[in-house]
């Protein structure tokens, strides 16, 4: 804790890993709906059949990133010596939800050091939304374009393991397949493609109250909330609640 000229108290909070693995997330969610946009709409814009193994493979390896970072954070939420990068202080039981809406309502809403009770629920809905996204897109780039970690698998499968149809199968085409075993594979793989497809929907209207609710409580509590996510340090005038203590 250091004390700033302004009688401001420094608070070290998010360390380096939380926030290289924020700003790596941020960044691949963006090239990630940015170009799963394109596939979406890849019909109406004209899109060829090339064309869209092309955005494929490119979507697949920004979602390498994106799994390879939350694959890191949920490790380091395990090990981190930062008690603020632990799952205590992003899960939201226990943390006196109920108490903190009612003082909202009363019109009292202390400083917290860490994330606030609201907070912790809207990061563990993200956490949740992000890690359905992750597991689909991987079982989608495997299905599709035959891409790893499950691309053997699913070459195998429609194919019937064919060494000759294999050498010949291409990604995004029927050529090459066995058409039962790819009609049956079709149907293991329409629930992931139905949940990648609504759950976009909802990871957007999630990203948008993230924003919203990060720029509210910038101005509402003045703690440096959006600076804390690039030097990991928040101010605060008060002593801040510490549910992490
Ligand atoms: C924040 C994360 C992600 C977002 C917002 C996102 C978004 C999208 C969208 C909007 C589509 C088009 C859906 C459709 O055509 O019905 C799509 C398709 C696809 N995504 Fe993702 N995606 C994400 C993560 C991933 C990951 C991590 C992977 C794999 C590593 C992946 C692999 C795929 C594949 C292979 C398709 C094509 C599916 C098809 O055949 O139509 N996605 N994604």
């Amino acid at each position: 804790m250091n004390q700033t000229s302004d009688n401001l108290k420094e608070y070290a909070v998010w360390d380096s890993s939380v926030r290289w693995f924020h700003w790596i997330n941020a960044l691949a969610i963006i090239g990630l709906i940015a170009v799963g946009t394109v596939i979406l709409n890849g019909k109406a814009i004209g899109v060829s059949g090339e064309g869209k193994v092309l955005l494929k493979t490119v979507h697949v390896y920004i979602g390498y990133v994106f799994c390879l970072n939350i694959l890191w954070r949920l490790i380091v939420a395990f090990v981190a010596s930062n008690r603020f990068s632990r799952w205590g202080a992003i899960l939201p039981m226990g943390v006196g939800f109920s108490g903190y809406i009612k003082g909202a309502k009363s019109g009292y809403l202390p400083a917290y050091l860490g994330h606030n009770p609201i907070a912790r629920f809207m990061v563990s809905l993200l956490f949740a939304v992000l890690l359905i996204m992750a597991v689909t897109g991987i079982v989608l780039a495997g299905t599709d374009v035959y891409m790893p970690p499950l691309g053997t698998f699913f070459a195998d499968w429609v194919t019937g393991g064919d060494t000759e149809k294999l050498a010949q199968l291409v990604p995004g085409s029927k050529e090459f397949v066995d058409k039962e075993l790819y009609s049956e594979m079709r149907d293991f793989r329409k629930p992931f493609i139905t949940l990648h497809y609504y759950v976009f929907f909802v990871l957007l209207a999630v990203v948008v109250l993230h924003i919203a609710a990060v720029v509210v409580a910038e101005q509402r509590e003045k703690n440096g909330l959006i600076s804390a996510m690039f030097t990991g340090r928040k101010v605060f005038s008060e002593k801040p609640v510490d549910l992490e203590n």
